[in-house]
């Protein structure tokens, strides 16, 4: 098997870096960095809270977003639950807003609002795994930590060869990333190799004629890299039912509901229903004559897909019911319900 210079694939990847850097709102790029400009490690574990299991495209508006909103993290630390949660909706991954918002309290309150500098210490704030503590620590702080997302991922198995299915190559693969990281530039390091995975090491057709990596790259010279990397077949999604009442006043007013803290959406308004374990039983929040949508909402969770039923019904003006929560016309925005709820009051809408 043929060897691989570690240090020259290093360079070879921040030389094509300093060319071809992506511009993100969070990113100090290379030539600033060189010029002595430091990132801010708020924006920079923002971001990177963001874009677990998202994209850049996905991650961006809700970026600006935030900081224009929350300059910083004690500012971050200060604000109203819902409001973030009402921000963070449509991401997705609800415990990551709630963890987001304890880590901001922790940092301002134990650290005196200061991100700790290295990986170790950073994995000990709430909601910050080895990924984000090792990303946080090279962008932010310039430590020589390794990332492996999964475009890290594709590019260590396609440049090694490994056809060992993920996820059990994980430890080979962040062996062999580890090797590669450099103690010189170890931030701009981090970035070019996630850049280079979404670029040009893409999943399907990679650009292997434009890659800084084409020659030593084994897969490549082997040609297998359109196979690679291979997963373990994951196990098909069951579905499951349930039932959402969309109930509205006379005067606009919306019947919602605040989902508890623990479990998914945990956190987020939505609409009161039932539970989704599939048994189709009815339970409508208070009696009406509730009339059902001839189409249903279709979501599907990490876990499982969701089909809801979506009823409707006016909410009598003396009608509050136990624990749930009447938003005035003005104070309902569509924009603070999560997808699978959005979804309901889209179809409602455009019935
Ligand atoms: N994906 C996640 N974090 C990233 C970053 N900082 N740069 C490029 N892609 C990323």
């Amino acid at each position: 098997m043929r060897d691989i210079c570690e240090f020259s694939v290093s360079v070879a990847l921040l030389d094509w870096y300093d060319h071809n850097a992506r511009q993100m709102p969070w990113r100090v790029g290379p030539a600033d960095r060189a010029a002595g400009v430091t990132p801010d490690p708020y924006r920079v574990w923002l971001s990177e809270v963001m874009l677990q299991q998202t994209t850049v495209a996905a991650v961006r508006d809700y970026f600006m977003r935030f900081t224009a909103r929350w300059r910083d993290v004690a500012s971050l630390a200060a604000a109203p639950d819902d409001q973030v949660m009402g921000e963070w909706a449509g991401l997705g991954y609800y415990a990551r807003a709630r963890n987001l918002l304890k880590c901001a309290r922790v940092v301002t309150d134990e650290y005196d609002g200061q991100f700790p500098d290295t990986g170790d210490a950073l994995l000990k704030l709430p909601g910050i795994g080895p990924y984000t503590a090792a990303a946080v620590a090279a962008i932010a702080f310039d430590r020589p930590e390794t990332v492996l997302d999964g475009n890290v991922e594709r590019v260590i198995s396609r440049l090694y060869e490994i056809h060992d299915p993920l996820p059990g190559s994980k430890p080979i693969l962040m062996e062999k990333a580890a090797a590669l990281t450099p103690t010189q530039r170890p931030g701009d390091y981090a970035q070019a190799v996630m850049d280079l995975g979404a670029t040009i090491c893409t999943p399907k057709s990679p650009a292997c004629g434009i890659c800084p990596l084409r020659t030593p790259c084994l897969a490549r010279i082997a040609g297998t890299q359109a196979d690679l990397p291979k997963k373990t077949a994951k196990k098909a999604k069951p579905t499951r039912f349930g039932h959402v009442y969309i109930a509205r006043r006379q005067d606009g007013a919306l019947l919602l509901e605040r989902r508890p803290d623990k479990g998914l959406l945990g956190g987020m308004l939505g609409w009161p229903g039932s539970d989704w374990s599939g048994t189709p039983s009815e339970a409508p929040p208070f009696s009406a004559d509730w009339s059902v949508l001839s189409e249903e909402v279709r979501h599907t969770f990490t876990h499982f897909h969701l089909v809801l039923r979506v009823w409707t019904a006016e909410l009598p003006a003396d009608t509050t019911p136990d624990s749930l929560t009447i938003l005035g016309k003005h104070e309902f925005k569509p924009s603070d319900l999560p997808t699978v709820m959005r979804k309901a009051h889209d179809l409602w809408q455009g019935q």
